[in-house]
């Protein structure tokens, strides 16, 4: 579609007179029943003290049809469509060319970026709103990738900080006589949410000798006490094992797993750095920047004690970041509730005379809730990732013995129609707006689920099994038999989707994708229900000729479905 729009652009100028990259930026995506483009005439007819129809009419005059391409005025827009059977042979072949790189590009080429995800807390389990950072940041890495992006996962690991502390008082405290070699991840969650409970409870009763034997663990911590790093040192590795199951399960991986402990040693050269340039100050006993932004507040970079800060850490990190891998952007997906951190940071940098800092975006979104509520909870129990991704996958394993008995590899499809669920439920929408979970919705194969995209998918897939034909070369198939609606309708949707992967890439949005899917979905179940009523609309129709443009135009749809749920994260199952 990109190569049409193009032409597009450049005709519709010539019959104009504006700029091209003018007819750019107005040029948008018709509605489907109007064409493929549509310029909309407002501004340029008030520039020319003309009605917008007026105007539209004139540039619709203009135009010189050619490359396949037409325009027609409506009302005050000028509309522009694609030859069909053009439309149709090109989008074909790119995808029958393209394969599982079809969406792709090269824009990215020798550009390099950084994707900060999931980065949970260890010695916290992985709850289940990290699914949201792991899931968009997943999902993003493989946006960018397939733009032709340099690509870095980075899992940011949170195994530093006062709450390790807290930790390590636990163990002082409540750990005698527990075997510290067959210590479970269970039992290290109990020690945090036992800890937590207590200093609260401290607290509201107005003293403060736990918290201050926790931050005291934590200096020891800081400075190299063998007994506080043995503990940390094995509490960490009972949290990785325990993380490494979930991302498993997910298909997550990560170039790096770079913990802020990391940076630890770093810590001085950052405070060094910060006083030469003149920008640390000091605030009650602490080191902080200030900005001259209106209403920012100052960002924390030194406590009075000498411990060191989450956001001295990010500092610390994104320098390292810059320096290995030099990247053209660095994304920190986690929810809003952070985005002032990520401004502070950020602006701590630039000010720092780091002009790469002016490229770092934090990716925000919205929280997750389970009938209502949080599903994060800072005492008492959190709702396990893994727990739900097993609950999803066991739902799902029923459904399929129900429906779809004799499957051969029924297990294997359940995980990943079950995980596959959990993940669309959360990039399908805005990564911004607060979602909530219901696990049998979810769960649902019709609807916009999950197992819904992954059912199109597999659908597609036993058609073309049906057809126990080999699907013919492109060169060999009459794209002009395929003229019914519908068709022109899938095609146009496959022919959209290299421009929804770059929007989704733009805007560093998931759900851009995960919308279409559901479109793409929608318009083939369309196309077979036609077809169940008029059996000379069905893929398997009995002239050859017709049934083999059909089954490519179904292999193009089949291969466009399977590529946006690589993007998305989720996997591709042939059956289900
Ligand atoms: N560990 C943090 C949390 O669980 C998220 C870290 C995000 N990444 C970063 N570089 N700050 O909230």
């Amino acid at each position: 579609m990109q190569q049409f729009r193009h032409h597009a652009v450049q005709r519709l100028a010539r019959a104009s007179g504006l700029d091209a990259s003018r007819v750019d930026d107005l040029l948008q995506e018709a509605q489907a029943d109007r064409g493929d483009f549509a310029l909309p005439c407002f501004t340029l007819a008030k520039e020319l003290r003309r009605a917008p129809p007026a105007t539209a009419a004139g540039i619709a005059e203009a135009f010189e049809p050619g490359d396949g391409i037409e325009a027609r005025a409506e009302g005050p827009y000028v509309n522009v469509t694609v030859d069909r059977e053009l439309l149709a042979r090109t989008t074909m072949e790119a995808v029958a060319a393209q394969g599982d790189d079809w969406g792709g590009s090269a824009a990215g080429d020798g550009k390099t970026v950084v994707v900060d995800y999931s980065s949970p807390n260890i010695a916290k389990p992985l709850a289940f709103h990290h699914l949201r950072s792991t899931m968009i940041g997943h999902s993003l890495v493989q946006i960018y990738r397939t733009g032709g992006w340099e690509t870095v996962g980075i899992n940011h690991l949170g195994d530093w900080g006062t709450g390790f502390g807290r930790l390590l008082l636990a163990w002082e405290l409540y750990g005698q006589g527990v075997d510290l070699d067959a210590l479970t991840a269970d039992e290290l969650v109990d020690l945090y949410v036992r800890i937590n409970g207590d200093i609260a409870e401290e607290q509201k009763a107005g003293g403060s000798d736990l918290d201050e034997r926790g931050r005291d663990w934590f200096r020891r911590l800081e400075q190299g006490d063998p007994t506080a790093r043995t503990l940390w040192a094995r509490f960490r590795q009972i949290s990785e094992k325990e993380f490494e199951a979930a991302y498993e399960l997910l298909g997550v991986r990560f170039d790096c797993m770079w913990g802020e402990s990391r940076y630890e040693a770093r810590m001085p050269k950052v405070m060094q750095e910060l006083r030469e340039k003149g920008l640390l100050e000091e605030s009650e006993g602490a080191q902080v920047v200030h900005f001259d932004t209106e209403g920012m507040p100052p960002c924390l970079i030194c406590k009075g004690d000498g411990a060191t800060l989450y956001a001295t850490r990010d500092i610390a990190a994104a320098i390292e970041r810059q320096e290995e891998f030099g990247f053209d952007r660095a994304l920190y997906v986690t929810d809003k509730g952070q985005a002032l951190h990520f401004k502070q940071f950020a602006q701590v940098l630039e000010m720092a005379g780091h002009e790469w800092a002016r490229e770092i975006r934090h990716v925000p979104f919205g929280v997750i809730r389970m009938g209502g509520k949080r599903a994060k909870t800072r005492l008492g129990k959190v709702v396990l990732l893994v727990d739900v991704l097993d609950a999803a996958i066991e739902k799902v394993r029923a459904l399929i013995r129900e429906k779809n008995p004799d499957l051969v590899d029924a297990d294997d499809v359940a995980r990943d129609v079950g995980v596959g669920a959990v993940i669309f439920n959360d990039l399908k929408n805005r990564r911004e707006t607060d979602i909530d979970f219901d696990l049998d919705q979810i769960v649902r194969f019709d609807g916009n689920t999950g197992p819904y995209v992954m059912y199109s998918h597999a659908r597609a897939c036993s058609i073309l099994r049906r057809a126990g034909e080999p699907l013919r070369r492109m060169a060999d198939v009459d794209t002009s038999l395929l003229k019914d609606p519908a068709e022109h309708a899938l095609l146009r949707l496959v022919a959209l989707f290299p421009g929804r992967v770059d929007k989704a890439r733009e805007k560093d949005e998931p759900s851009e994708v995960a919308k279409y899917l559901l479109d793409l979905c929608e318009a083939f179940h369309h196309y077979h229900t036609k077809g169940g009523r008029d059996v000379d609309l069905r893929v398997l129709h009995e002239d050859a000729e017709v049934r083999a443009a059909r089954l490519r135009l179904t292999d193009t749809v089949r291969q466009t479905m399977k590529c946006a749920l690589g993007l998305l994260g989720m996997r591709a199952p042939t059956g289900m």
